[in-house]
């Protein structure tokens, strides 16, 4: 240690290093990285560029005017209450609120059970900071959400993925590795599942594997963390049953305003049982203090005088309009070996590259050819995923995505041509998981 050290100065920097606290970090900190991918999206923001990588809602849909007066008015009628603190488990009103969304899908709770947080992503942080010492194991489908993956690895757990299919998760693959950790003794503490519109593959877990999941997770007393942000966002019929709904006692449900309004109010939930609601109010004032009144109150107020059943329908069309577009074009271009899911509902689809190709070592041709998407090893807490890739339909409109995959067929098929002549393409190693962030969600 060195005398500036000692008396509780910054410690100097040593030769060429940049962080001069490099060696002060926690360990969970080490995991921390932005991956090499988040430099190439800053290539692939530029508007020549179509971007299939993002998940970002198009809130241009919105009536931005509405949204404008409605803000101005909050301030200058319920200033005093809006500019306050507020409690740690959000807005009482709110809260009754989510209650009647969540009714949408089957689940009937009281607005004491719900605790509302900076989107579902911090609910997504507290549950893991209260349920997670580092080590212990978190079950999730492989793939799964970067952003709930980058939280699992900020906290040390240990992910173990599940195997999918074009329904969901395998019943089979998740009683078989709950009996080898159980065996091995190793420490499950919750399986973490996107079972609507899942993120990133785009699949459903149908209604039938969705009881034996259930089930399975029950026998073993396993809690179901169920993340649902897209589950209102189905392009047909009436929307799913959650699985909260009739497991009020296994189930913490997460539900989020960023799909169905507009991710800029940060506005999400957890609906838990008594006893971990407890926790997450606490984990949340430990984190916040409280949600930002002003945000809780603009969505309530929406909520209120807003048809915002309606503007959900505004938003399912335009988003189905977009998935045609990209199925539409994905089947006339793409050539005969790749392979890709068929998402009815949510934002993206889920591809498959034929034998030999990596998804992250074409993405620098890709957005040298002005088209982006996300590389399927950033979905796998073990950097697996290699021959898949993320496409998202939610934001550039339906002429730009069918250029985007104009351009990315073209891509594909040169790959194809280089590695029969040169043998296969492979990406540096992976190197952990991608960090969360909004140009990943
Ligand atoms: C599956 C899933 N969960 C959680 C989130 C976080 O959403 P938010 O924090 O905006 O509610 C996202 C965002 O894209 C997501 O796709």
């Amino acid at each position: 240690m060195t005398a500036e050290r000692d008396h509780g100065q910054a410690p100097a920097t040593h030769g060429s290093r940049i962080d001069a606290y490099v060696d002060r970090y926690a360990a969970r900190a080490t995991g921390m990285v932005a991956s090499e991918i988040r430099a190439l999206f800053a290539v692939a923001s530029r508007p020549e560029v179509v971007s299939l990588a993002g998940g970002m809602p198009y809130v241009t849909a919105l009536p931005l005017d509405m949204v404008g007066e409605l803000v101005s008015d909050l301030v200058t009628k319920r200033g005093p209450v809006a500019l306050q603190y507020g409690s740690g488990q959000g807005d009482p009103h709110l809260r009754e609120q989510i209650c009647e969304v969540m009714r949408l899908e089957g689940i009937h709770a009281g607005a004491n059970d719900v605790v509302v947080t900076v989107g579902s992503q911090q609910a997504l942080d507290l549950i893991t900071r209260i349920f997670i010492d580092p080590g212990d194991v978190v079950l999730a489908e492989g793939p799964s959400y970067v952003g709930a993956l980058g939280t699992f690895a900020a906290y040390q757990a240990k992910v173990v993925h599940i195997a999918m299919d074009d329904q969901g998760i395998v019943p089979e693959s998740l009683a078989q590795t709950i009996y080898a950790l159980e065996t091995a003794g190793a420490p499950i503490k919750f399986l973490y599942t996107i079972p609507t519109f899942q993120n990133p593959a785009g699949v459903t877990l149908n209604i039938a594997r969705r009881q034996q999941v259930l089930d399975i997770c029950q026998r073993a007393g396993v809690l179901v963390i169920e993340d649902n942000p897209y589950g209102l966002l189905g392009f047909d019929g009436e929307p799913m049953r959650a699985l909260r709904a009739d497991n009020p006692d296994g189930v913490v449900y997460l539900g989020s305003f960023s799909k169905t309004l507009a991710p800029g109010f940060r506005v999400g939930w957890a609906l838990a049982p008594h006893a971990i609601r407890d926790k997450l109010v606490l984990a949340m004032e430990s984190a916040v203090l409280s949600h930002s009144s002003f945000t809780q109150l603009a969505v309530g107020q929406y909520l209120t005088t807003q048809p915002w059943r309606e503007q959900i329908k505004t938003f399912k069309e335009l988003y189905r309009e977009r998935r045609d577009a990209i199925l539409d074009a994905l089947d006339a271009l793409m050539p005969p070996e790749v392979t890709w899911t068929r998402p009815a509902g949510g934002f993206f689809v889920w591809a498959t590259l034929p034998e030999g190709l990596d998804s992250k070592a074409i993405l620098p041709r890709a957005v040298a050819e002005r088209v982006a998407f996300v590389p399927g090893t950033g979905f796998f807490s073990d950097g697996s995923g290699s021959r898949h890739m993320r496409l998202s339909f939610c934001f550039p409109e339906p002429d730009r995505i069918r250029e985007g995959v104009r351009r990315l067929a073209g891509v594909i098929e040169q790959e194809m041509q280089l590695r029969d002549t040169f043998g296969t393409s492979s990406a540096r190693d992976h190197t952990g998981v991608d960090t969360p962030g909004p140009d990943l969600a």
